[in-house]
């Protein structure tokens, strides 16, 4: 009936990447100035212009949300009426082959609640470019394939703003009249102007330098409010360690005098990378032991390094168009991935990669916005930095690493920096790069690029006469707008396992194959078969393994990835009969309680973090990725019984584990880290029992803590759990923490990650709480975010939490389009819910797509979830 209701508003327009044309002109000189100031801001821009190729067709620059000032071509100045222009564009209709191009424009970064293009974050100004914010700045040929030499003036108050920076080197500065001052850059390295940034404010900085293989010498530089100065040590050592790292595993050194960074508390994602000025989030660069976790410093370190490793991989060279945006993602993340997985333990790097792809990628895979890494067609770009682009793009690089050998892969990075330097290029260039330096044949391996969907292998083994045969059979489900796919090329890590533990043989299996066998021969007895080790290719798996080889993997494999799974496994063979029976199968309960007390009482436990991990059922939104139809409530209360009843039956054990390590025994930090891990997963358990005395211990560790990691651990804990002073405790960690936005930030989550139907209630007075602002995506994540994440507390039969939703997205989108985008995407999935949770979910759907007023963001997730 909505479906086809004559007054749903209308479509946006599709770009499709099959329609690419060359620009019609090329800019290759950028000189800007900015007289600064928040409500006209004066931008006045001189570019270089150049016809590109032979055609007599007019000059059309993108700009949005700008005052039009005055146009000059040679100097002369352009009439009105000679010129035309939209909300959208300016088009100059008949043009020289080569001219100089002066336009003056005035925009109000105060007013720009986006966070794209120029804007104001805690009275500082700061910008955002990518995708397409350089266009909210001056009208210009905003895509990626027009690269230009930039040189940048800024004009600013000396007092407000006495710090002044750009992209490049310092060329000047000096004082003017009236207390402004001003200073020049010069980026010599030509760049999109999606790689554009501009930082002006009241900033301090911590300094510190690097000399690079060649022996040039660089200046470090962090800049943030005084206030958060001394939180960013951490982010400048990462900073060291990625550019050595990238020195040492890619060859590839830093190109320029300085490079600064700069954390702003108001920021739309992680961080950006623009050309020697990075802008960060302040979640990725603040740290200290008393405000950030263990996992916080894991984070800062990882998108330090993913922004640094883009100067190579996306900066020097970039993207041709931005269907090619894994070209520089998906090889980034491959990228920073490695550093974290060689800086500390590789296999629990792994094993949470793998949990946020399932998580958040095989989702996306699954609903009404899947794409291939490479999409065909979008309608706002945005929408399109996804963990398909990202994640599954970093898997995508990760298999042709495998299946070329680590030489041959670093051949064909080699071979493809040096030829696409300072180039607009497409996945293609890149994975012929790979093909040339290494003989191997990607044609049908290219199809990664091209097919969305998770595909699916089912592995069958059979025995016989001293020969294991593995067969293997690969599908891939139908996604929007494609159907029919093609068998993918994968490499699948296999081993087998004597009966007594040896590894008998470990290789890379090919697999290209709709059906493939693989003989394994002179095999003394049935071995134990390990498929997928180090989770090599972004497939599920349907694979029926007995208890007893999982069993036999979780004591023997030395891929820890694989141990983890096999646990995962066990646990999913306790939990998926339940959410439809209702009961625990009481022997696949005690397969999973005598496993847990094996783990725990194993003398010489491997990697602490890795045990961690074992001991942790898995998700509820993971178990609800895997179920045909998603019943929230059956999940929750089926993982919530298994949780309590192993925290009863094992309490001596976790109890045990706590104790052995509440104890700073070791010196280095990751150790630490790793028994903090531990420590806590206990002590969540030992909370869950309900027992008062378990309370007072976690009640203990908050008060007591010397550190975020175990504070938060404690609270946590706590909070979730039926604890009778929860309120107080609520209220002291605001009193202690309410100055401190980020750790601000996890107490609003925590709150709205409550598991119950209780959340709803705290959600709604949470959204009205004093610290509470739609501005900041920091703040709106931890609320509206995690609240959407929360099976129990989101997903109610009164449809209360959708509605609410709903609500706010309405309120965000006239504010910040991208975040509101975001949010709503979280009922994308509504076709795989139960009823009535589906039929809820796409009521608040029809709703807000009936709003007249949405952002094109918003329209293309609403009418893409709506679609058929
Ligand atoms: N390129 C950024 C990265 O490192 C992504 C990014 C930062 C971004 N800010 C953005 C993308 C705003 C879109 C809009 O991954
Ligand atoms: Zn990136």
């Amino acid at each position: 009936m909505l479906e086809n209701d004559v007054s749903a508003p209308a479509m946006n327009t599709t770009i499709y990447l099959k329609e690419y044309q060359v620009p019609d002109f090329l800019i290759s000189q950028v000189d800007l100035e900015f007289v600064l100031s928040p409500d006209n801001t004066r931008v006045k821009s001189r570019l270089k212009v150049t016809r590109n190729g032979a055609h007599d067709r007019a000059l059309t620059l993108c700009g949005e949300k700008l005052t039009l000032i005055s146009v000059a071509i040679n100097d002369e100045s352009v009439a009105a009426d000679a010129y035309e222009q939209t909300d959208m564009s300016l088009k100059l209709p008949a043009v020289p082959n080569e001219f100089e191009l002066v336009i003056e424009t005035e925009i109000a970064p105060q007013q720009n609640t986006e966070l794209s293009g120029l804007y104001r974050s805690s009275g500082n100004y700061c910008t955002q470019c990518e995708a397409e914010g350089f266009r909210r700045i001056t009208y210009f040929l905003d895509r990626p394939d027009v690269l230009a030499e930039y040189r940048v003036r800024i004009v600013a108050p000396k007092a407000a703003c006495p710090v002044l920076l750009s992209n490049g080197n310092p060329v000047a500065q000096g004082d003017g009249p009236d207390g402004l001052h001003w200073a020049q850059w010069h980026d010599p390295h030509p760049k999109p102007s999606y790689l554009f940034a501009l930082v002006a404010g009241d900033l301090q900085f911590i300094e510190d330098q690097f000399t690079t293989m060649s022996g040039r010498d660089v200046a470090l530089k962090i800049y943030t409010q005084s206030a958060y100065i001394n939180k960013c040590a951490h982010a400048m050592a990462s900073l060291k360690r990625s550019m050595a790292w990238d020195e040492r595993v890619y060859g590839r050194e830093y190109d320029l005098d300085i490079y600064n960074i700069v954390a702003v508390d108001d920021f739309n994602m992680g961080a950006m990378e623009n050309k020697g000025l990075n802008v960060f989030n302040t979640k990725y660069v603040l740290a200290d032991t008393d405000t950030a976790t263990d996992a916080d410093y894991e984070a800062v370190e990882s998108v330090i390094a993913h922004e640094y490793f883009h100067n190579w991989s996306g900066n020097r060279v970039t993207c041709r168009d931005w269907f090619q945006l894994s070209l520089k993602e998906g090889f980034t993340v491959f990228r920073d991935q490695e550093y974290s997985a060689d800086l500390g333990s590789r296999a629990v790097k792994r094993i949470q990669d793998v949990q946020v792809l399932r998580a958040f990628q095989f989702k996306e895979d699954s609903g009404p916005m899947a794409h291939p890494i490479r999409p065909d067609s979008y309608q706002e770009i945005n929408n399109f930095y996804t963990a398909t682009v990202y994640q599954k793009g970093a898997e995508v690089i990760r298999m042709l690493h495998r299946l070329l050998g680590a030489d041959a892969f670093r051949r064909g990075t080699d071979l493809y920096f040096a030829d696409f330097d300072g180039q607009a290029v497409t996945t293609e260039d890149f994975v012929h790069a790979l093909e040339r330096a290494s003989g191997v044949d990607l044609t049908q391996f290219r199809r990664w690029y091209s097919q969305a969907g998770t595909p699916i292998i089912k592995v069958e083994q059979h025995f016989g006469d001293g020969v294991l045969t593995l067969s293997l059979q690969q599908s891939c489900p139908d996604t929007p707008g494609q159907t029919d796919k093609l068998p993918f090329h994968m490499p699948i890590e296999v081993a087998l396992f004597s009966p007594d533990g040896k590894k008998l043989v470990a290789q890379t299996l090919s697999f290209n194959q709709a059906e493939q066998q693989f003989r394994f021969d002179n095999l003394a007895c049935k071995p134990v078969v390990s498929v997928l080790r180090y989770f090599s290719a972004p497939v599920k798996l349907e694979y029926k393994q007995s208890n007893a080889d999982r069993l036999h993997l979780i004591k023997y494999e030395d891929d820890g990835f694989v141990r983890w799974e096999s646990m995962q496994q066990l646990c999913l063979a306790m939990i998926q009969p339940a959410l439809t029976t209702g009961e625990l199968d009481p022997r696949a309960y005690q397969r999973v309680r005598d496993a847990f007390e094996a783990l725990m009482t194993d003398p010489n436990p491997s990697d602490k973090a890795v045990l961690a991990e074992m001991l942790t059922l898995p998700p509820a939104a993971y178990i609800a990725e895997l179920a045909s139809r998603v019943d929230p409530a059956a999940i929750s209360a089926v993982r919530d019984r298994c949780i309590e009843r192993l925290a009863k039956d094992l309490e001596k054990y976790f109890h045990a584990l706590y104790a052995d390590n509440n104890t700073a025994l070791d010196t280095d930090a990751q150790s630490l880290a790793a028994r903090r891990m531990l420590k806590n997963r206990a002590l969540f358990y030992l909370v869950e029992t309900g027992q008062t005395a378990y309370y007072a211990l976690a009640s203990h560790q908050y008060h007591a803590a010397s550190n975020m990691t175990d504070r938060l651990a404690a609270f946590t804990a706590l909070v979730q759990s039926h604890y009778p002073d929860r309120d107080a405790l609520i209220s002291d960690f605001y009193e202690t923490w309410q100055h401190e936005p980020l750790v601000l930030d996890k107490w609003f989550a925590i709150q709205a990650m409550r598991p119950s139907s209780e959340a709803l209630r705290e959600v709604e007075d949470l959204l009205h709480h004093s610290d509470f602002t739609l501005t900041n995506p920091n703040r709106v994540r931890s609320v509206l975010g995690a609240f959407s994440g929360n099976l129990a507390g989101f997903h109610r039969l009164d449809g209360k939490g959708y509605a609410l939703l709903v609500d706010y997205v309405i309120k965000l989108d006239q504010i910040n389009p991208q975040i509101a985008a975001r949010l709503v995407s979280s009922l994308n999935s509504w076709r795989r819910f139960t009823e009535p949770y589906a039929s809820r979910m796409r009521t608040e759907l029809a709703r807000l797509n009936m709003v007249s007023q949405l952002s094109s963001d918003v329209r293309e997730v609403v009418s893409k979830a709506l679609s058929v």
